[in-house]
């Protein structure tokens, strides 16, 4: 078997998952979404030199001086087939994965730092944004700290901001990136939609911490709210706004104010968003200031 093998891959091919030569075995189990009591463990066979010299984790884990002695070793961060297509990767750099299952190849590439393999699941992320993993994908590029994979989904999420607000992914948004999205002059979308979903997903969030959503107020706080650009809407939509009872009564009565007579100091930005598909340029305000410009 060995003999017919031309090159170092096909080589390494014979012996993935086969117990001749193996001096190292991974016991994981079948799924990681199984019951902890009945976990089916499965033990997958491996080579400690193949392994060492494509990673440097495996190497200090079997060549360093705290040199791992037990040949079994116990994986409970990830299941059968992830490992698999994992050491499937590190062998023959051949590599199966989709957008459900990308995860635990990503964590497995950033755990063992190799970063060929997270280049390849970046390269395919990027190329399968859609409004259903937009968030999934952004809170990836944070954990790999990639900034133009970061940059990838913001502009995906300016440009589909209708469709992003409206999907049901939306409420898993983080806090911290719904601030940074509340704040984006480019977003795609009218104000009123804005608020709406953003309404939407603080009442969400009252739901799942058991509160009552008269607290919406408190979860979004003033750095969300007081970035909605209350002043660009139309009366009637700002009558929706006034029916939420988000606002507080003195915030309500400075956009009436303003809306009443346009120099009335207020708080809310006055200029509507604007998505521009041609423009490099990214601009975020804050309170009326420039904070970051990006290419
Ligand atoms: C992802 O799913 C596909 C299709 O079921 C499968 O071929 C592939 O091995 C899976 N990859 C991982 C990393 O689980
Ligand atoms: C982000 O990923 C791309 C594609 O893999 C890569 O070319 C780039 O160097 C990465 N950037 C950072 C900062 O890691």
């Amino acid at each position: 078997m060995f003999r017919t093998a031309c090159n170092s891959q096909e080589r390494a091919k014979c012996l993935l998952s086969i117990d001749k030569l193996s001096d190292v075995k991974f016991v994981v189990s079948l799924s990681l979404h199984e019951s902890t009591t009945e976990k089916f463990r499965m033990v997958i066979p491996a080579h400690r030199f193949l392994l060492a010299i494509a990673s440097p984790v495996f190497y200090v884990m079997f060549c360093g001086i705290l040199a791992e002695r037990n040949n079994y070793i116990d994986l409970s961060d990830c299941d059968y087939q992830g490992m698999m297509e994992f050491l499937r990767y590190i062998y023959t750099e051949e590599v199966g994965f989709n957008g459900d299952n990308i995860s635990q190849l990503i964590y497995l590439a950033e755990k063992y730092m190799i970063p060929s393999l997270t280049n390849r699941c970046i390269l395919f992320l990027r190329e399968h944004l859609d409004s259903s993993n937009i968030f999934c994908v952004l809170k990836h590029s944070k954990l790999i700290e990639n900034k133009s994979l970061w940059r990838s989904c913001w502009k995906f999420i300016d440009k589909e901001a209708k469709d992003v607000l409206e999907s049901s992914e939306f409420f898993e948004m983080d806090r911290s990136d719904l601030i940074e999205l509340v704040k984006r002059n480019t977003l795609n979308v009218k104000e009123i939609e804005l608020f709406t979903a953003i309404n939407k997903w603080a009442a969400n969030q009252c739901k799942k911490l058991g509160l009552d959503t008269v607290e919406r107020r408190q979860i979004l706080g003033d750095d969300i709210i007081d970035n909605l650009r209350f002043p660009v809407m139309e009366e009637n939509e700002f009558n929706v706004v006034k029916s939420t009872n988000l606002l507080t009564k003195e915030k309500t009565q400075e956009v009436l104010n303003n809306f009443a007579d346009s120099r009335w100091p207020i708080r809310f930005l006055r200029h509507k968003r604007q998505y521009d598909s041609s423009s490099q340029r990214r601009t975020l305000y804050h309170r009326g200031q420039i904070l970051d410009i990006f290419d």
